[in-house]
């Protein structure tokens, strides 16, 4: 790994950077992945110096550091540039920085630029960058971007080819902060790993997989942006689509970025578009009205702050994907997400095909269900006898769980993330074929949605969604296999 780099961060003076950026840097600064050749160019419009960044950075990291002084000697690396994404002229100004720099810090020209601003401006920074030869082909040269990549299949086209134009597909690192989860990154230790498993990791023996990222919380203070965006894009189009080709690809020849991508990309590829009639049937999409949680009120999706009183836009929505391969044809792919949902999390239950009964006892199925967050672990519930005289059964379960990111020993999913672009790993990144396959198949949904050709359903505040969701399954012989209660 090359740790000798600038950093050049455009929306510096943001949210995610300040929550997000400084501290995984920190981090990995602290760790020793980040040598004294490194410096970081702070960009954004508000005129601050560079002691005032120093010391926004210095806060971000106040929890981290060990000591002030270690606190300011990693600050003493960031500098700041005020400037307009679409002027010109403080481009030369930051080729003049970059370059004195990379002098300063004999960083080998190692260039790593992380667009943390909304997407629009990504095509007008990468042109700039290429036109005023600040990327000028010396050194590594990556370029991190935020989602959401595109709105569409045809902008998120656009973006790619703006992108393209300064950068090669092998440079872009298209962020899915869940991919740089610790427990997303276990799915392959499972599956592959365990024999148990990886024998059974198929269609004679998976009945169905149900894949949950739930949220508590309505949409806060991001009325505006979440009215335009919905759940369907907001997180299936990338972490939902993405955790399934997880669960679904086959076992790769090595464990290389180039071996997983390729396999990664055939789910993608081998996802089967649905038909119009399968689209109506399959697909369901909610909005939150009001309710109350724990005796405490909630007002209805409607009446948010910025959201159109009559807005039609879905904030919960679950479905069934299917997949097009010998592994997993014909097994549903079940998903749902939403806001205001009874409880906050994100699990994946894969559930097992079990005989009907046995003595004369009906069985539950076994479920091998993957947290993700907020605990990690695994749990997986196989039958049993219960205790006493009679031969009587029941499901036990066996149960692994650790709060290894909150106690700082699992790595941030950004810390993790940057970690791999220092290293060239894209493998937990999206790319440009996977993206293109999700817009082509959440455009078909969204076209079917934009003609109210199905119902947007009513939810209350605090219940996992519309009970047309739970239908949704009826018609497979399937139910949720996580069904938190109030
Ligand atoms: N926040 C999160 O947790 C989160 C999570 C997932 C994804 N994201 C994505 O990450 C990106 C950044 O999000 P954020 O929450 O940090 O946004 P934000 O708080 O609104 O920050 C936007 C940044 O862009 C700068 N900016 C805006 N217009 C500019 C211009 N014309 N020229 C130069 N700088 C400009 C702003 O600084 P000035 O006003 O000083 O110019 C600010 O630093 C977005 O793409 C978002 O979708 C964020």
């Amino acid at each position: 790994m090359s740790s000798k780099v600038i950093v050049t961060i455009f929306g510096a003076s943001g949210d995610l950077a300040k929550r997000k950026l400084y501290p995984s840097l920190f981090r990995l600064y602290k760790s020793g992945n980040l040598s004294k050749h490194f410096a970081v160019i702070g960009t954004a419009r508000r005129p601050w110096s560079k002691e005032y960044f120093e010391s926004v950075v210095v806060e971000s990291i106040s929890d981290l550091a060990d000591s002030p002084e270690q606190a300011q000697e990693f600050a003493s690396h960031f500098y700041y540039q005020s400037h307009d994404v679409s002027d010109t002229e403080h481009y030369i100004e930051l080729r003049k920085l970059q370059n004195r720099l990379n002098e300063e810090y004999q960083a080998e020209h190692n260039k790593l630029f992380f667009l943390s601003m909304a997407p629009q401006f990504f095509g007008t920074i990468a042109k700039h960058l290429k036109s005023e030869k600040i990327v000028d082909g010396k050194g590594f040269e990556r370029l991190i971007v935020e989602k959401p990549f595109g709105t569409d299949l045809e902008t998120a086209s656009q973006l790619n080819s703006d992108l393209l134009a300064a950068f090669d597909e092998e440079q872009i690192f298209r962020i899915d902060h869940y991919l740089g989860k610790e427990m997303i990154q276990n799915i392959f230790a499972i599956r592959f790993a365990n024999l148990l498993f990886e024998n059974i990791w198929n269609r004679n023996y998976i009945d169905n997989v149900q894949i949950t990222f739930a949220e508590k919380l309505g949409v806060e203070e991001r009325g505006g942006y979440y009215d335009e965006s919905g759940a369907l894009r907001d997180m299936v189009q990338n972490h939902t689509l993405q955790l399934l080709s997880l669960l679904a690809m086959d076992k790769p020849e090595s464990f290389t970025k180039d071996a997983i991508r390729a396999e990664k990309i055939k789910v993608f590829e081998h996802l089967i578009q649905p038909s119009q009639e399968d689209l109506k049937k399959y697909f369901i999409r909610g909005q939150y009205k009001s309710g109350k949680v724990n005796g405490k009120k909630y007002i209805s999706y409607r009446s948010e702050p910025n959201v159109n009183p009559e807005s039609m836009t879905e904030t919960f929505v679950s479905g069934a994907f299917f997949i097009d391969s010998d592994r997993f044809r014909d097994v549903p792919f079940f998903f749902r997400t939403g806001k205001r949902l009874t409880e906050k999390g994100t699990h994946v239950n894969i559930v097992f095909k079990q005989m009907d009964s046995i003595f004369g006892q009906s069985l539950a199925p076994n479920v091998l269900t993957i947290y993700i967050q907020p605990t990690e672990g695994f749990s997986l519930s196989v039958n049993g006898k219960e205790v006493g005289e009679l031969f009587n059964l029941s499901p036990i379960s066996f149960d692994y769980r650790t709060d290894a990111t909150a106690s700082g020993a699992s790595p941030e999913p950004y810390e993790k993330l940057i970690f791999d672009v220092l290293n060239n790993d894209s493998t937990n990144f999206s790319h440009w074929d996977e993206v293109k396959a999700s817009w082509k198949l959440i455009d078909q949904i969204e076209e079917l949605w934009r003609h109210n050709q199905v119902p947007l359903h009513e939810y209350a505040a605090g219940t996992m969604g519309p009970t047309a969701s739970d239908e949704l399954l009826s018609q497979f012989g399937a139910k949720w296999q996580w069904n938190p209660h109030n």
